[in-house]
């Protein structure tokens, strides 16, 4: 009997140890779904979660800045986020005297909270306009369809949006265009810093660390959000006060378990699970390892600045931080998709579609279609990576490119002085936030470099010739590192876009040739030309047609499988979700298990003094030795817990989402994914796939203990 049960105990946790994937609309929650998450363990009512006239959990949740989420937890507007999504405002808040970045910050009253330039979103509503925009695209397809239904999107997003009152209309196309909601979101402009922990803390482990498990990164920071005196939204204002939401997250200190339920609200960005294996092959072959190898090079010359001194560490921080993240996970996306052979899975799932489509004419054509698609992309897939990745990877032929626009005035036969003026005004302004990152030192070695790359890799019928001749006449051979070290320190000791006489000479008096001469510009054109009129239509028509077919592919396979078709997702496009599973621990590879949660005992052993990446404040170390951890210990571990992972389903955009417990209490923060699993863009992997959260518990330690904010603490509603 005894054995029976602990078989029974076995199977039934086995099956619980698999990942949950799904992205849920909220406003779709299906029976299904809904009665899923139940049986899981929730135990709020729909209304509690989504309602449209009542205040619901869906309320805290916000787009936090342009790409995170971000969620309400106090009845004072204030808002928990991570720390690698305030980051930017915590680079541009701190100067090398006051270095909050490096130091930590925290607000002793609403007074010292600092202006930033982020906004938020809250949604308002969810309306489906499937039926308008079917009616109008009709069967149209290609490049007709596209401009159909851009002006078809574009004219709703106009009719539901309301400037005076900060509404904003975005209609998202899911199912890759085979349904379109409108999602209705109010933006508030006036956010302010109100705490963070250093550096150390909420970036600690860095790019080692990043996009892995076990973890113990603090990553977290704390924003408010204000509104005029009536709470409505406005523009920066001193005389703002804090939102009164309509509803906020309540916090529990009261710890988890394995097994416990857990669901992520918020905004993940991007997923494409119905790719194409000549999308899988297309990524593995070419995009990735381009992308990763151009950064690579990047990376390297932005450290080696960083490294020599404070205020060019604060000037690239951010840029670093955002290159380095997406370097390694397309690294890792690449390594994941080759070791699960996610090619193979998807032509043995296409080989399935193919049988059932032989005899429908309007699914028939898809993959012999597709792949001629594919072939006439593919030699030209290079190339657009250099663009992207390498030339443009260069904040300064970024910048020169911007003003092929003022060049198109000043060239312009009937062109008036207010065109030309009004072009070089935009210019002078972005100029400005330009220089303010701008570190001359790495860019320099950038751009050496990448034209090297580019003239050895990107084949030669592809090149913009004259521009190679020009260098190769005054500079020497092509195939010489030193030539390109020369060419480069030329570019930027002379181009007048770092030169302030020079640049003032300019714009008192613009002029096409002296811009044209001016050898930034010169790099930036030739490239970008001869990429616009060659190769760019090329990408255009095979993105075109990409959409077609992926369109036409997905509603095939739920036509072909109609009841898997009613527990379908739509693929992540930044619109609100909802994911549901549990607390889990998980076996990344044969004989290793990995615990679901970490602990101070383990930040301890990582921990390495004066390190780039692992190092810790003297005070937190103090804290942690004298196991000062207040109310905040875990009751079964006596420890202070600093991360956990979950089953759910997330991506990039979900950085910030609450992990929320069974009742509807904030359990912690998601801010990454595993490497085991970093192929969950493309394919989900139910075995392997876990979202790393920081504990709240380790959130509140840091404010309350480390950054003695306690005022902060008492405006939480906790539950103990
Ligand atoms: N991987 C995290 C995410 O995409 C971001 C972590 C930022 N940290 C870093 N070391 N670059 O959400």
């Amino acid at each position: 009997m005894k054995k029976f049960f602990i078989s029974v105990v076995l199977v039934f946790s086995l099956l619980r140890s698999y990942a949950d994937e799904g992205m849920w609309l909220p406003l779709l929650l299906g029976e299904q779904v809904y009665a899923e998450m139940q049986k899981k363990g929730l135990k709020l009512t729909k209304e509690q979660l989504y309602s449209i006239n009542k205040a619901s959990l869906k309320d805290a949740i916000i787009i936090f800045g342009n790409g995170c989420t971000g969620e309400i937890v106090s009845s004072q507007g204030l808002i928990f986020t991570n720390h690698h999504c305030g980051y930017g405002a915590i680079a541009a808040a701190s100067s090398v005297e006051n270095n909050y970045l490096r130091d930590g910050f925290y607000a002793k009253s609403n007074k010292e909270e600092i202006k930033t330039g982020l906004t938020v979103q809250f949604l308002v509503r969810i309306d489906d306009v499937t039926k308008e925009v079917n009616d109008s695209l009709g069967t149209l397809l290609g490049k007709a369809r596209a401009d159909k239904q851009a002006a078809v999107l574009a004219a709703i997003n106009k009719r539901l949006s309301d400037a005076g009152a900060f509404i904003e209309c975005r209609v998202s196309p899911l199912f890759k265009g085979n349904q379109f909601l409108a999602f209705i979101y109010q933006r508030y402009k006036d956010i302010r810093l109100v705490s963070t922990p250093p550096e150390s803390v909420g970036k600690f482990g860095g790019d080692t660390d990043n996009w892995e498990w076990p973890r113990h990164t603090g990553d977290f920071s704390v924003f408010r959000v204000y509104a005029s005196k009536d709470g409505k939204p406005s523009e920066y204002n001193a005389e703002n006060t804090p939102l009164k939401p309509k509803y906020f997250l309540p916090v529990s200190i009261k710890g988890i378990k394995d097994g416990d339920f857990a669901m992520t609200w918020g905004y993940p960005g991007s997923t494409n699970r119905y790719e194409s294996s000549f999308g899988i092959k297309l990524s593995t072959d070419v995009n990735n390892p381009t992308l990763v190898k151009l950064r690579d090079m990047r990376l390297k010359y932005m450290f080696a600045e960083m490294q020599k001194d404070a205020g060019t560490k604060l000037k690239l921080a951010s840029d670093y931080a955002s290159i380095a993240n997406y370097w390694k996970f397309y690294d890792g996306e690449t390594k994941q998709l080759l070791k699960y052979d996610v090619f193979g899975q998807k032509q043995k799932a296409e080989q399935e579609f193919k049988a059932w489509a032989k005899d429908k004419p309007e699914y028939a054509a898809i993959f012999p279609e597709w792949e001629k698609v594919y072939n006439a992309w593919q030699p030209y897939a290079l190339h657009r990576m250099y663009m992207n990745e390498g030339i443009f990877g260069s904040p300064l032929l970024s910048f020169a490119a911007s003003l092929i626009q003022l060049e198109a005035a000043l060239v312009k036969t009937n062109a008036t002085k207010e065109d030309v003026k009004k072009a070089m005004d935009a210019i002078v302004t972005s100029r400005k936030s330009f220089l303010a990152s701008h570190d001359r030192m790495s860019d320099q070695n950038i751009v050496g470099s990448v034209l090297m790359m580019y003239y050895a890799d990107v084949p030669k019928e592809q090149h913009p010739i004259s521009f190679f001749e020009t260098v190769k006449s005054n500079f020497g051979d092509l195939k010489d590192e030193t030539t390109w070290k020369k060419y480069a320190a030329a570019v930027f000791g002379n181009t007048m876009i770092l030169n302030e006489d020079k640049w003032n000479a300019f714009v008192a008096n613009p002029d096409a040739v002296k811009l044209q001469e001016d050898l930034a510009f010169n790099i930036a054109g030739a490239f970008f030309k001869n990429w616009n009129t060659k190769f760019l239509p090329r990408f255009q028509e095979f993105t075109i047609k990409n959409n077609d077919l992926g369109r036409l592919y997905l509603k095939g396979i739920m036509e072909m499988n109609p009841t898997k078709a009613k527990k379908m997702y739509p693929d992540a496009t930044f619109t609100m979700r909802v994911s549901y599973g549990n607390v889990k621990s998980y076996v990344p590879r044969d004989a290793v298990k990995y615990d679901f949660v970490t602990t101070s005992k383990g930040l301890l052993e990582k921990y390495k003094a004066g390190d780039y990446e692992f190092d810790l404040p003297g005070k937190q170390i103090e804290l942690l030795k004298k196991r000062d951890f207040g109310q905040y210990a875990d009751p079964l571990r006596k420890e202070l817990v600093i991360a956990f992972i979950t089953t759910n389903d997330i991506t990039g955009g979900n950085s910030g989402s609450p992990v929320i417990d069974a009742n509807g209490n904030l359990l912690g923060l998601v801010f990454d994914g595993n490497y085991e699993a970093l192929s969950h863009k493309l394919a989900f992997d139910k075995d392997l796939n876990r979202t790393i959260c920081v504990d709240i518990r380790y959130v509140l330690w840091c404010i309350d203990k480390l950054g003695g904010a306690g005022h902060l603490i008492k405006e939480l509603k906790l539950v103990k």
